[in-house]
């Protein structure tokens, strides 16, 4: 049977309905590591995400993420807020989570991640392997904002494709990810057909390009949490380990959270958007 990627033109990726159908199996075998950085991911709530906390994940897709957070911490009490530009990933998302919800209140937003949020607060943030879809400036903008709607103490956790700096271990990276696709039931004329799919849609920056565009956003001490040849994930701060604030704009967004927590009760999102 054809693989999902094959039915792409050059450079035609998109998260359409035949790859949200396919979407579990295809990340698993196309992202090196991506159950263990889900567990890398899930395990740091249980220092950051306290009883009560808001959870942000920009580009959610079906919900992974959040599902094992919510199964791992099943008697605390928090709010997610999954967003995702396309709305079947978050049907996906929503149909998986139902039955690990409970009393907790998870927020569905269907929209760009480098929009305006809708959350404020978040104790802990993530962007799993979506930043690496935006331009550069879109990534700016979306860490930045994620940045002013986040906790003092708040953590962000970022995963991306980056190209290693020196093209000797670029060359090993390439082949070695072919490898692990190929040893997980990727054929290679499908591995081939995604690399062409993703020609100038999934843009691949430098590790170091990575900080530095977490910091540009305001996050502080960035630092690699994991890394297999071109895949890393990233921790950082909203915060530094001296207090330092980057966030020229939080003093405006921290006006309007206390607006908010006035007129609500702390921890319960208004609700207008999409709820489960
Ligand atoms: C590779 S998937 C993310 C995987 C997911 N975080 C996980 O760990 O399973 C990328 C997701 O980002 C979404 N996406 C891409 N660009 C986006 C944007 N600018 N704003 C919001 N969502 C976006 C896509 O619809 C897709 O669901």
């Amino acid at each position: 049977m054809a693989d999902v990627a094959e039915s792409f033109s050059t450079g035609g990726w998109e998260f359409n309905a035949d790859v949200v159908d396919h979407f579990p199996e295809h990340v698993r075998a196309s992202v090196p590591f991506y159950e263990q950085i889900q567990g890398l991911v899930s395990e740091v709530s249980d220092w950051y995400l306290p009883t009560g906390g808001v959870f942000a994940d920009l580009g959610a897709s079906t919900g992974v993420t959040a599902g094992q957070i919510l199964r791992r911490h099943c008697d605390r009490d928090m709010t997610a807020h999954l967003y995702d530009e396309q709305p079947l990933m978050l049907e996906r998302a929503a149909k998986s989570l139902e039955s690990v919800v409970g009393s907790r209140q998870v927020h569905y937003h269907c929209q760009a991640v480098q929009a305006p949020l809708a959350h404020h607060g978040a104790d802990m943030t993530v962007s799993l392997f979506t930043l690496q879809f935006l331009r550069l400036a879109d990534r700016i903008t979306a860490l930045r904002l994620a940045c002013n709607a986040a906790a003092d103490t708040g953590v962000l956790v970022v995963a991306e494709k980056i190209r290693p700096s020196d093209a000797r271990w670029a060359e090993v990276a390439v082949d070695c990810s072919h490898d692990y696709k190929a040893a997980h039931g990727i054929s290679d004329a499908a591995i081939r057909a995604k690399a062409r799919a993703l020609r100038g849609v999934l843009v691949p920056h430098s590790e170091d390009m990575l900080r530095r565009i977490i910091i540009a956003a305001g996050w502080q001490a960035p630092e690699v949490l994991f890394r297999w040849h071109s895949w890393v994930v990233m921790g950082a701060f909203a915060r530094g380990p001296n207090g330092e604030d980057g966030r020229p704009d939080h003093g405006q967004a921290r006006t309007r959270a206390e607006a908010d927590s006035a007129a609500h009760p702390r921890r319960r999102p208004e609700q207008g958007t999409d709820q489960h």
